[in-house]
């Protein structure tokens, strides 16, 4: 897969493939991370980025044609399709659904913005999907894109050492994951979940399925009124929330 990055900090935005799976996705040609400064798409002699916003009001805007030259040059840097992404606060929710489809495709070009935000005609004229990664404001798209990146790279066929993985992550099932121990059995004496230890494969499962559904039902309530549950998974909600009702829940406490 190809990813394109439309940025001001262009070495910012490549040290997301220094380390982890990220980077070994790079070495291994699963992921090609290309940015592209629309500085030096300008034509004045300051290299002009920004402008005051018409209508007047605090910031600064980045101009259309930089931008627009950019993206240009990123699209037809490669024949295959591709989809241009703004990242913005404005955007609709990265979630995991999202960045599978990101990664079933082969291009992405991604476009930050920085101060008050970008020209809107760039928007109108270039952008198929406006994302945002969550309900708070940062100081530009840069993070967000480092962000959209390494959840993409990360299901690239072969990037994770383990397929299973990917598959068992939270929100892939549509619920959060359940909580995971190695050894020693003890730390500093809290003990691991006896089940885990036991060698039951089919309790384990049952167990750490009632985890997810339990620690989803505690911290993120509408995940299930999204998920399908069946007739075992409410008996095992059921379970967990009397238990927890008891004050005997199995499992890391959650905080509020
Ligand atoms: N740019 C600034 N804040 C952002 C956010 N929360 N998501 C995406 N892009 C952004």
């Amino acid at each position: 897969m190809r990813i394109d990055v439309v940025t001001l900090f262009p070495d910012f935005v490549k040290q997301v493939t220094r380390w982890g799976i990220t980077a070994r996705a790079a070495e291994q040609g699963l992921l090609e991370l290309v940015a592209w400064n629309p500085r030096l798409f300008t034509s004045d002699r300051h290299r002009t980025v920004d402008d005051r916003p018409y209508g007047g009001g605090p910031g600064m805007v980045i101009k259309a044609e930089p931008l627009q030259a950019a993206i240009r040059t990123a699209r037809a840097a490669d024949p295959r399709p591709v989809t241009v992404v703004y990242l913005s606060p404005q955007g609709r929710p990265l979630d995991q659904a999202r960045v599978a489809r990101y990664a079933a495709g082969a291009r992405l070009v991604l476009l930050c913005g920085r101060y008050e935000g970008i020209d809107e005609r760039v928007v109108e004229a270039e952008v198929d999907e406006e994302v945002s990664i969550g309900d708070y404001v940062l100081s530009g798209g840069e993070l967000p894109a480092m962000v959209l990146v390494d959840a993409v790279a990360r299901l690239l066929p072969g990037a994770l050492g383990d397929a299973r993985s990917a598959r068992e992550d939270s929100f892939v099932t549509g619920l959060l994951d359940y909580p995971h121990y190695t050894r020693p059995e003890s730390v500093e004496g809290r003990a691991v979940p006896k089940v885990l230890v036991g060698g039951d494969h089919r309790a384990i499962a049952r167990w750490q399925r009632k985890q997810a559904l339990g620690r989803s039902w505690l911290r993120r309530p509408e995940l299930l009124d999204r998920a399908r549950l069946d007739a075992e998974d409410r008996r095992l909600l059921e379970e967990f929330v009397e238990e927890y009702r008891n004050g005997c829940s199995d499992s890391g406490a959650a905080e509020s």
